[in-house]
């Protein structure tokens, strides 16, 4: 595997890619890898001639210093990792290398940027527009891989694209999850050993709503999933929406949509945990 650096490096090596044909996978990381990233990086591997990873913690996608401050970082690790998996090309860039200028860009990212993570993380999906369009600028890929777990995210992804014209197939992965359900994050290991025993409730939470969705309406359906989480030592929900799959728009009545996501964000302890589900 190789390991690259700078912008100037990444750009010559996959221009030159491209035009012996080549097609490119490319993976954004943000290191710390586990299998629900390794999972992206096997279907990138089956889809493409060629693999490029990226572990960067991208600073401007970041709303709470804290949380950028204890992000776990695991370059040693991840380059392992990635060398196993298969990944040909790991660009493992430094922030100023990144941004050696502040990034002034603000995208118009439209309604499915302003609800839930949008409204809770102000800025955070120009950040991640902003560090994911500077990558597809730079790889120029054929596709480019995103993990469910961050669902809205995706919807995010597909519209910065859009607007700035890049043509990479986005392909979206399912969530991974431990065996008790926990879905896979690189914030599991901020967990404490209580926390941890605690946290799968929030996925067997969301299971038994799909039952209880059967013959509740939206808004008892999102109580009942708020209640039972909140009802665990730890566990603060700070909102359960269910929205369209597409559009990401709070419905009110499971007619208004043909793809109905649940789509939650707990605080176990001061560790921010995501997942969602589909009805
Ligand atoms: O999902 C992530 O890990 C990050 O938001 C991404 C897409 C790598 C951009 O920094």
């Amino acid at each position: 595997m190789e390991i690259i650096r700078t912008v100037a490096e990444l750009e010559a090596r996959t221009a030159d890619l491209r035009q012996q044909g080549r097609s490119i996978g490319l993976v954004p990381t943000m290191g710390a890898l586990h299998a629900g990233h390794m999972s992206l990086v096997k279907r990138a591997r089956e889809e493409n001639d060629i693999v490029v990873a990226s572990v960067f913690v991208n600073p401007t996608q970041f709303n709470n210093p804290e949380d950028l401050r204890t992000y776990p970082r695991t370059e040693q690790a991840d380059c392992t990792l990635l060398e196993q998996g298969g990944v040909d090309i790991a660009f493992i860039p430094t922030a100023e290398e990144i941004y050696p200028e502040p990034d002034t860009r603000v995208f118009d990212l439209g309604p499915v940027a302003e609800v839930m993570e949008g409204a809770m993380r102000p800025g955070h999906f120009n950040g991640v527009a902003q560090i994911v369009s500077k990558l597809f600028a730079m790889t120029c890929p054929t596709r480019a891989y995103f993990g469910e777990k961050d669902f809205q995210q995706i919807a995010v992804i597909r519209r910065m694209t859009e607007l700035e014209g890049f043509d990479p197939e986005i392909v979206p992965c399912p969530i991974q999850r431990e065996q008790d359900g926990l879905a896979l994050s690189s914030r599991n290991v901020r967990l404490t050993p209580e926390q941890r025993a605690i946290a799968p409730a929030i996925a067997k939470t969301l299971v038994s709503s799909l039952d209880w969705a059967k013959t509740h309406n939206v808004e008892q359906t999102k109580r009942f999933v708020t209640e039972t989480v909140n009802s665990f030592p730890h566990m603060k929900v700070e909102y359960y929406e269910i929205v369209d799959g597409k559009t990401m728009q709070p419905v009110s009545d499971w007619s208004q949509t043909k793809e109905p996501v649940g789509c939650i964000t707990v605080f176990c302890g001061d560790v921010r945990l995501i997942d969602n589900i589909r009805y």
